[in-house]
């Protein structure tokens, strides 16, 4: 049977629509999650939900442990995850509160650990990672986007950075040359290990603001969060529609 979890990402450490049935701290061999795991309904429907960040969002995207997040998931019995996050938008048509279901990834991160498969190895793997989201997760978003009329974009390559800082605007240029059309610290390894562990996983992004270099106004965290509470709205209905469907 499936079971969705829900990621949550700046913007989203709670959903409004979910009620919340218990919460549960648990452990994994990579350590703790970033929050106890919330157990929840979405409608009639079963939802795990974990905020990226922790409830008061006080990790920093590379202080994050992504091994034990998506390894909680599983144990909880999560089949498929949608994780929201919040980005940057780089090419003209991610402007800001775009809701943007991305295609592909560059990962431009270092110094996390981005594998479960590191230690005690019978032999070496290499996972297909071609296509690094899940089809079958885009299409359930795509069809709910569409029935709900909520414009989102389908196509993007999602550029992940170290941070926690934003980019220089050469870092931007150098990205948009790469292809990349949006922006953001968390995809990576999450997307990786999630295909590790068997997970069907996909992210619907919202643009928050203008890539550095891409506007005149100075970025603050203010604007990323009112920008965000917009677009948050609408991902929260497009979530719950995509529940409803699986
Ligand atoms: N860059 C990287 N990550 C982000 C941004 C950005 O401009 N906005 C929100 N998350």
């Amino acid at each position: 049977m499936n079971k969705l979890a829900i990621i949550g990402g700046t913007g989203l450490s709670t959903m409004e629509n979910l009620e919340i049935i218990r919460r549960e701290i648990v452990q994994t061999p990579y350590g703790e999650p970033s929050a106890p795991l919330a157990y929840g309904k979405i409608g009639n429907c079963d939802v795990i939900f974990l905020p990226r960040h922790g409830y008061g969002h006080t990790l920093p995207p590379h202080k994050i442990n992504y091994r034990a997040n998506i390894h909680a998931l599983k144990d909880a019995g999560a089949t498929h995850v949608l994780a929201i996050a919040a980005v940057g938008g780089i090419h003209s048509d991610m402007g800001a509160k775009r809701i943007v279901l991305p295609d592909q990834i560059i990962d431009y991160t270092h110094s996390r650990i981005n594998t479960y498969f590191e230690e005690s190895l019978t032999h070496v793997t290499h996972i297909d990672f071609s296509y690094p989201y899940s089809e079958y997760v885009r299409n359930k978003i795509i069809a709910a986007s569409k029935k709900l009329k909520i414009d989102i974009a389908t196509k993007a390559t999602y550029a992940a950075t170290q941070g926690p800082r934003l980019e220089t605007a050469a870092e931007i240029a150098k990205l948009e040359k790469d292809g990349c059309d949006i922006v953001g610290m968390t995809g990576m390894p999450e997307a990786c290990l999630a295909r590790e562990l068997g997970l069907e996983y996909a992210c619907l992004a919202v643009v928050a603001n203008l890539a550095a270099g891409k506007s005149d106004e100075e970025l603050t965290m203010e604007m990323i969060k009112a920008n965000l509470k917009e677009g948050m709205e609408n991902t929260q209905k497009i979530v719950a529609e995509v529940i409803a469907k699986m």
